[in-house]
């Protein structure tokens, strides 16, 4: 598969962004759009992005500001910024920034045509990649993975992002379930509309209806004033429900009519509102269980979960281990103005059999330490003994050099210890990646 180069839009008009989002794929780039800066930024943290194409003018911070910010965390990314008032001054300050190119608008499709390709002549994909050895880091929407799993991903986000239906995010914590939530929003026809999270699990019960539907004066003591809530604030675009699990049994109910009937009634209020709001969930709760147990709404489940995206563990796609690893390597790296760290293959083996417990977000954070705490490369030393535990060259899980066959009961006492120690003796985690219950486990460990 041929990767095309990825181009970030940014512009607060809606209509020019359609416009340059068009414009780009008639050439074969693979367009991100965001309508403000600091969007723009969080998709920049995601993932290679080959070429920026920037508004100067915009409500909070400036493009020019963003300009400045990728000359100095993204200095190979090229800019390119398009701007509605032809101010010499201005031009001349973004070209001093470290923008490659001016343009007025309106810019037809051929000057636009033309200066990316002048621009892109010098940023070949074998630039981007020029310092990092192994396998190279290809996202998908800002995402990384090539394991088969993860293709399925792919699969259903590119099915799925522009139409509305609800997408329910399941996999355990660190996986990327935020992550995926963002880049199907991003890459979406709402992308230009907000993307906000709520995180249900961190918002008191009793506060959770009204930070979501809003609440009317008066609807509870200190309720000075009519206050809208995220379903208003997000109108047109995605509202990520993380931890939905946590959602109570009043606010489960008006999800439900939201769902259903595309209408809110604020905390407190009579009249019912109209919502135009892409729904996105995520727990990592197993909520088929909830519902079995009568704790989630069995017709809200099926409405949220109308296309299921499940994130697999890390452990079960293996093969994605040291793509990330070099991605982080190359990002934390380039952040501090260093090369990154050579990693021997040796050691690269012990980390892709580690079983990593916190998934994609204990990876990341490891990597973020070496970076932080070594110079030129990672020796074996470097990890903690859990990660050295898990290559199988030390565990003596090989077969070879060892004189007799164990039984099944050593090889699974061994297993249970390897998976303990990796899951820093949390046995909750343990019998999960174990595939059994905690209460098998304990008496397995008796
Ligand atoms: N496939 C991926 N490619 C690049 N970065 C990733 C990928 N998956 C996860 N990450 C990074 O890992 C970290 C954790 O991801 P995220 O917050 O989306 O996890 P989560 O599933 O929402 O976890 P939790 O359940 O704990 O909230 C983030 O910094 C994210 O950018
Ligand atoms: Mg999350």
């Amino acid at each position: 598969m041929k990767q095309q180069p990825s181009v970030l839009l940014v512009d607060d008009s809606r209509d020019m962004l359609e416009l340059l989002r068009r414009y780009m794929n008639g050439m074969g780039l693979t367009p991100f759009t965001t309508n403000n800066v600091v969007d723009a930024i969080a998709v920049l943290e995601q993932g290679p992005v080959n070429l920026v194409i920037t508004d100067l003018n915009m409500p909070d911070v400036s493009g020019t500001q963003l300009v400045r910010y990728i000359a100095q965390h993204f200095p190979k990314i090229p800019v390119l910024v398009i701007t509605g008032f032809p101010d010499v001054q201005a031009a001349v300050e973004v070209m001093k920034q470290g923008a490659v190119e001016y343009l007025v608008k309106p810019v037809t499709e051929a000057e636009l045509r033309s200066a990316v390709e002048k621009v892109l002549g010098t940023n070949t994909e074998e630039n981007i990649a020029e310092d990092v050895a192994g396998p190279i880091a290809v996202p998908h929407m800002g995402i990384i993975g090539r394991s088969p799993r993860m293709q399925e991903v792919f699969r259903i986000m590119e099915r799925t992002r522009n139409n509305n239906a609800t997408i329910l995010v399941s996999g355990e914590s660190g996986t990327g379930k935020e992550v995926v939530a963002r880049a199907v929003h991003y890459n979406s026809d709402r992308s230009t509309a907000p993307f906000l999270a709520v995180n249900c699990g961190a918002i008191p019960d009793q506060l959770l209806e009204s930070e979501l539907f809003g609440h009317t004066k008066g609807a509870f003591t200190g309720a000075t004033t009519n206050r809208a809530g995220f379903f208003q604030a997000a109108d047109g675009g995605t509202l990520f429900l993380d931890e939905i699990g946590n959602a109570t049994a009043a606010v489960q109910a008006k999800l439900l009519r939201a769902v259903q009937e595309k209408e809110i009634t604020m905390l407190g209020g009579t009249k019912a509102q109209r919502v135009n709001v892409r729904l996105i969930s995520a727990s990592n709760a197993d909520l088929n269980e909830m519902v079995r147990t009568g704790t989630f709404r069995e017709d809200l489940f099926y409405r949220l979960n109308l296309i299921n995206i499940h994130l697999p563990p890390l452990r079960e796609r293996t093969e994605d281990i040291p793509l990330l690893i070099n991605h982080f390597n190359a990002k934390y790296s380039k952040d501090m103005g260093k090369k990154p760290l050579r990693i021997p293959a040796r050691v690269m083996d012990a980390l892709e059999a580690y079983l990593w417990p916190g998934n994609v977000r204990e990876l990341e954070n490891f990597i973020h330490r070496l970076v932080i705490m070594k110079d030129n490369a990672v020796a074996m030393e470097d990890l903690p003994e859990t990660m050295k535990m898990a290559n199988p060259e030390r565990s003596g899980g090989h077969p070879h050099g060892d004189d007799r066959m164990r039984t099944l009961a050593e090889v699974e006492k061994e297993h249970i210890e390897r998976v303990l120690e990796s899951a820093r003796q949390n046995k909750t985690k343990a019998a999960e990646i174990l595939g059994i219950d905690r209460k098998t486990l304990r008496e397995k460990l008796k």
